[in-house]
C-alpha cells in the first residue's frame, strides 16, 4: 500500500485536520521544508511520530501554532522574543522559550525540557491547517531522523511512504532550508540552529547573538554533527571535479567534467541556492555517485545555514542513539 497523497485544497485540509484530531500523522508543506505533524497534546500520537521518524527521544520537536496569541498560551516570552516574533512571524523563525506546563503539550514533544520551541509558519496551507484543526501541531521535518529534509511531496512519499496517514502536496517549499532556531540566555539571543533567516537580519533586532553552550546533550540536537546524511560522500570547497564525481555547483563559473552537474544558483544568489539545496543533493545522491563535489559558497547571510547543512552532510556518520 502506498501513501495517501492529496493536493492542498479545502477538502484535503479538512481531512488532514480530522486525522490530526484523531491522533494521526499528516505531512504538510511549510515555507521552509515539509513537516510531519501530530497533535502536540496527544502523547500517543507524539510517540508514534518519534517511532516513524526513528528519532531519538532526547530530540525535542518544534510546536507550530497559528499566531502570537496561541504562542503566548504555550510559553513565556522573553523581551527579545517579542521583538523577533513581531518582525519574523509568521515565518521561518523558531523561538525556544520557557514552557507553560498548563498548556498541555505532551512531555515527549519537548523531550521533558523546561523549554519549548515555537513557530508560526507563513505557508497558507500550514496556516489553514492550524486554523481548521485549532491545534498546536508538533512537526519535525518529514524525513527519517539523520537524513536530509524534504522540500517536495515526492521526497516525503519516498522517505516515509505508508507509515503516515496523509500527505498534502502543495509543490516545492519556497525557502528550502529549515527555520532558524533562537533561544535566549540572560539578555542575549542565542542562535541554536542557523536557518532560513540569517544572523545578519536577526542581530540588528537583538544585538550580537551568543554562541550556544553545550552541556551533556546538545541544546538543539539538530546540531548533531552528521544530521543531514546523503549516501554519497560530500567533498566541500571543490574548485574542480573528477570524472567519477558529481558536482554541486554555485555561481556562473562551473568547472568542466563530472558525471552530472547541478547548479544551486548560476547567478550566485544565496536564497535560490537554499531553496535548491536539499532537492539537488537528493538528486545527485540518487545518481549513485560515490562523491559529490561541492563548490565553495560564501558564508554571509543565508550562506551560514547552507554551509552548516553541507558540513553536517559531509561529516562522518554518527550513530543516532
Ligand atoms: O523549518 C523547520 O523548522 C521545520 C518545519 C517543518 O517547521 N521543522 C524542523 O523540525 O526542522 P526538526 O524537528 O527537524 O528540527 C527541530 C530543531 C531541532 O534541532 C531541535 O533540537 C530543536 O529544533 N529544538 C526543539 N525544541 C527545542 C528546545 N526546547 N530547546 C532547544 N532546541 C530545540
Ligand atoms: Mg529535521
Amino acid at each position: 500500500m502506498s501513501v495517501k497523497v492529496r493536493t492542498a485544497d479545502g477538502d484535503a485540509i479538512r481531512e488532514a485536520a480530522q486525522i490530526l484530531a484523531r491522533g494521526g500523522l499528516v505531512a504538510f508543506p511549510t515555507e521552509t521544508v515539509y513537516g510531519l505533524g501530530v497533535d502536540a497534546t496527544n502523547g500517543d500520537a507524539v510517540a508514534r511520530l518519534f517511532a516513524v521518524k526513528q528519532r531519538p527521544s532526547i530530540n525535542p520537536l518544534i510546536i507550530h501554532v497559528r499566531d502570537f496569541a496561541s504562542a503566548e498560551r504555550v510559553a513565556f516570552f522573553h523581551p527579545l522574543a517579542w521583538r523577533l516574533a513581531e518582525r519574523f512571524w509568521p515565518g521561518a523563525l523558531t523561538l525556544v522559550l520557557p514552557l507553560k506546563r498548563d498548556a498541555g503539550i505532551s512531555l515527549l514533544a519537548n523531550a521533558g525540557l523546561e523549554t519549548v520551541a515555537l513557530r508560526v509558519p507563513s505557508h497558507p496551507t500550514a496556516q489553514r491547517l492550524l486554523a481548521l484543526s485549532e491545534l498546536a501541531i508538533a512537526a519535525p521535518s518529514a524525513n527519517p531522523s539523520g537524513r536530509i529534509s524534504p522540500t517536495r511531496a515526492a521526497h516525503v512519499a519516498g522517505d516515509l511512504g505508508e507509515k503516515i496517514d496523509l500527505l498534502i502536496d502543495d509543490g516545492p517549499s519556497a525557502l528550502g532550508i529549515e527555520s532558524t532556531v533562537t533561544g535566549f540566555e540572560g539578555n542575549r539571543a542565542v542562535l541554536l540552529r542557523a536557518g532560513a533567516i540569517g544572523r545578519d537580519v536577526i542581530e540588528p533586532i537583538t544585538g550580537p547573538t551568543a554562541l550556544p553552550c553545550f552541556g551533556n546533550r546538545p541544546s538543539a540536537p539538530g546540531q548533531l554533527a552528521s544530521h543531514y546524511s546523503p549516501r554519497a560522500q560530500l567533498r566541500l570547497e571543490a574548485r574542480s571535479v573528477s570524472k567519477q564525481e558529481a558536482l554541486l555547483a554555485f555561481g556562473p563559473d562551473v568547472p568542466p567534467g563530472g558525471v552530472q552537474t547541478l547548479n544551486l544558483s548560476a547567478r550566485a544568489n544565496l536564497a535560490e541556492a537554499a531553496a535548491n539545496l536539499f532537492a539537488m543533493i537528493r538528486c545527485l545522491d540518487a545518481s549513485g555517485t560515490r562523491t559529490i563535489a561541492v563548490m565553495p559558497i560564501p558564508r554571509e547571510g543565508l550562506g551560514e545555514a547552507i554551509n552548516d547543512r553541507l558540513e553536517r552532510a559531509a561529516a562522518p556518520r554518527e550513530p543516532l542513539s
